[in-house]
């Protein structure tokens, strides 16, 4: 067969490539030794491998202040191409050098990457990058919680990469672009389509990908996220264990390919869908498939949505002919069970049965109680990979996060907690606010950046056991929403916030530890002590998985209510 004519590139003729070899690489490899340098966060790692194998193409670096202001407000790069997102890099700008010498960008674990040769350092503010690249400030985005914490300035300039991140899970799925290009060029159809997800794949996306396909009559390309993607999803190994046995069962292999992309998901909906789409026409995709809900958040801290279910196709509509790549829109999938086929919404005869599974009912109805998922729902490989991965709940780790004042009854519930726990047979490692700052955090203070730190590596340490299946107690104030929103994220969807709502005029009544007295002492001698509730904040959660009264209820009662919350729930065994 001859070789198929891709699409060009988004914005070019060509990928956009700065990894150096040779001796260039020698010679930079050489030099670096004697360079400052910083390290970068998982996110910065995983947007340097896309600039540096043309993913993001035409976009050749981190994004200086012109394009950034403009990507901000008009979603274009200053040069007036299409783009719907800020890709920078954020530092402290103590560990930088001066503007035009070099830097090292290093990962995790020290690992030299690329060599940056600084040409601007800009400030830039989260609340602002919030509200107009996500359209949000609440902390319940992924991005905005995330974004809190990264470094004060933006630093861009041209780099050379001499290290492309190195992976050793699944690396016959692990291609540049090009290298996708050649594959899809080696299967002899000019027409690609495109199919992004971070999920499991059931039968619902077997039939969206194989419709599509037929559609455009031309190749297919499974494309899964496996950077990072939304907190909580199911892991990437798991999920290219299913997608590597549907393609080899049940696909033409002759036209699909699969291919692993490390990308950092924004979860940005209607604007991550012309990103995606950007990725996927440097890869040599023509055709992109959008369903309901793409790359959408989920819901904001009051219960919304943050984006509509098809917000993403309107934006894809306005922009594919810009962008170069058609969309291939579609609405919801139900089955018919007495068809036996799936169908679009629309196409749902009037007054026919239909059956669906939500995500939230794969884990919650299936999963969590160890029952497989049906034929008509998910392929047996899929629901047997799932069913070896996900243990029935009472066999997974959970953490219990309690948030409230100093005084509140926090460390009072916990005590009654752990002993009906321990009385139902399961361990418990508690992770008491005071008694971690003797060790794990012992040195840290009470400002802003301490606390912060030390509500982190609770939710750090609290991540560990809950991933190795233990159950933990946090119990310390914790008094910023966007900080316990990351301690989440680190535990993952068995983390349960409970809300201690204690009036501060009760805590301070009670001064159990004699700390109000202390605080309200320093104020008036003018060295004011940032104690929360006296003289720092206190952001009470929004939609805490439990909500208790520290005042007018026992810490019985409150603990017995945590009990049937994790019985409900599945943790415990009635
Ligand atoms: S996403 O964050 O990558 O968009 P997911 O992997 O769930 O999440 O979805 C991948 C693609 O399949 C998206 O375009 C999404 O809209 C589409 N999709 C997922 N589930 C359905 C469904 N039940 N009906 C229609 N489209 C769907």
């Amino acid at each position: 067969m001859s070789k198929a004519k891709l699409i060009t590139p988004y914005g070019g003729k060509k990928l956009v490539n700065l990894v150096v070899t040779g001796s260039e690489r020698d010679d930079l490899l050489a030099r670096a030794a004697q360079l400052p340098s910083i390290k970068i966060t998982m996110r910065n790692l995983c947007d340097l491998e896309l600039l540096a194998t043309g993913g993001f193409s035409p976009l050749d670096r981190f994004m200086g202040k012109a394009d950034y202001e403009r990507v901000l407000h008009e979603m274009r790069l200053s040069d007036g191409t299409l783009f719907p997102l800020p890709i920078t890099l954020t530092a402290d700008p103590k560990e930088l050098p001066t503007v035009g010498e070099e830097i090292v960008l290093r990962n995790a674990n020290n690992d030299l990457i690329a060599v940056l040769t600084l040409e601007e350092v800009y400030h830039w503010d989260p609340e602002t990058e919030a509200a107009l690249a996500y359209g949000s400030t609440d902390a319940k985005h992924p991005m905005v919680s995330e974004m809190a914490r990264w470094g004060k300035v933006c630093i861009s300039g041209p780099m050379k990469v001499v290290n492309l991140p190195k992976y050793y899970d699944f690396i016959e799925l692990r291609r540049t672009p090009a290298q996708v290009r050649e594959l899809l060029e080696n299967m002899g159809n000019d027409n690609v389509v495109a199919f992004q997800t971070r999920n499991p794949l059931h039968r619902i996306h077997e039939e969206l990908t194989k419709r599509a396909a037929a559609e455009v009559k031309g190749s297919l390309l499974i494309h899964p996220t496996v950077g990072m993607t939304k907190p909580g999803d199911v892991d990437h190994y798991t999920r290219v264990r299913i997608y590597k046995a549907l393609v080899d069962n049940y696909y033409d292999k002759k036209s699909t390919a699969l291919s692993l992309l490390p990308l950092a998901m924004r979860m940005a909906g209607p604007k991550e869908v012309l990103l995606h789409a950007i990725i996927r026409r440097n890869h040599g995709a023509n055709h992109f498939i959008v369903g309901r809900d793409h790359a959408g958040p989920g819901k904001d801290s009051t219960g919304k949505p943050f984006y509509g279910p098809y917000d993403a196709q309107e934006n894809m509509r306005k922009y594919e002919h810009e962008l170069g790549v058609k969309m291939i829109p579609f609405e919801e999938l139900v089955y018919l069970p007495d068809e036996q086929r799936y169908v679009e919404g629309k196409d749902v005869p009037a007054g026919a049965r239909t059956l669906n599974i939500s995500g939230t009912q794969v884990r919650d109805d299936y999963l969590a109680k160890g029952k497989l998922l049906p034929e008509w729902f998910t392929r047996p490989e899929t629901a047997e990979i799932l069913r070896q991965m996900y243990p029935p709940r009472h066999k997974q780790g959970f953490c219990i996060w309690f948030t409230g004042l100093s005084g509140s009854g926090k460390s009072a519930t916990t005590q009654v907690l752990t002993s009906l726990l321990l009385e139902r047979g399961r361990e418990i490692t508690i992770l008491d606010g005071d008694v971690v700052r003797t060790h794990l955090s012992k040195g840290l203070g009470f400002s802003k950046e301490d606390r912060d730190t030390n509500i982190l590596r609770i939710g750090f340490v609290a991540g560990e056991i809950v991933h190795a299946g233990g159950a933990v107690i946090c119990a310390a104030i914790s008094p910023y929403r966007a900080t316990r929103e990351e301690a989440r994220k680190m535990v993952g969807e068995n983390f349960v916030e409970v809300y201690m709502d204690t009036p501060v005029e009760v805590c301070e009544q009670r001064d159990v530890k004699g700390l109000y007295a202390k605080a309200r002492q320093a104020m008036q001698d003018g060295h004011p002590m940032g104690f929360t509730g006296v003289d720092d904040p206190y952001e009470p959660p929004i939609a805490p998985e439990i909500t208790l009264k520290g005042y007018g209820a026992t810490p019985e009662e409150n603990a017995h209510k945590i009990v049937a919350y994790l019985e409900e729930q599945g943790f415990l065994l009635k």
